[in-house]
């Protein structure tokens, strides 16, 4: 049977500053992830391996050394802040009070203005979904909300807990299918 292998790309400058979106680069540590990661990948001998990323800086410098065909996905971009793209939690509290207060009603229908929501997000990875359906082997490596989006379908969560589901940095998800639905392993990797 075919795994999934998915991961947020290493530490970005942004998540150590706290800010949200953006096309920042990977941090030192965050390449020693990138690093672990190809080492890691390597020791597993994965069958027919494709790496798929998103267009953004931080996911390619995370996939820079593995050894397998890449391919990059406009669709797998994180969800898109609008004119909060790049600020920090603080700063939108503070400029956009009543959005910030919006999105903690309902999180996945919360839109950014002039940008996206989770909801969004769902309809945006569908077809990502429909060829990941079609693959063997992938390590999919994109971002916070993307993969709570992508874990979601596989793992069967209702769309209100999605926006809420452990994602944490430095960390692979492996999807294995069994016979109703996919067996979850989460595989830290040390930097
Ligand atoms: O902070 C990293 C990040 O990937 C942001 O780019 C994104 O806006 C956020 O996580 C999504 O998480 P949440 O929906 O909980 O704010």
């Amino acid at each position: 049977p075919r795994t999934i292998y998915l991961t947020r790309h290493g530490e970005s400058i942004h998540n150590i500053e706290g800010r949200i979106g953006g096309d920042a680069e990977l941090s030192e540590n965050g390449r020693k992830f990138g690093n672990a990661l190809a080492k890691y990948i390597k020791e597993q001998n994965i069958s027919k391996l494709r790496v798929w990323t998103s267009w953004l800086k931080r996911t390619i410098q995370t996939a820079e050394g593995i050894d397998a065909p890449q391919e990059r996905w406009k669709a797998l971009n994180e969800i898109d802040a609008g004119v909060c793209e790049e600020m920090t939690y603080a700063e939108i509290k503070e400029k956009f009070p009543e959005d910030f207060a919006s999105r903690d009603q309902n999180k996945f229908s919360f839109r950014y203005p002039r940008g996206e929501s989770y909801e969004d997000l769902v309809a945006r990875l569908e077809p990502v979904i429909m060829e990941l359906e079609r693959q063997g082997n992938v390590l999919l490596i994109a971002h916070q909300a993307v993969l709570r989006c992508l874990m979601a379908y596989f793992l069967d969560e209702p769309s209100n807990e999605l926006p809420y589901m452990e994602v944490p940095l430095h960390t692979i998800v492996k999807l294995t299918p069994v016979a109703y639905g996919c067996r979850v392993e989460y595989v830290p990797i040390d930097v």
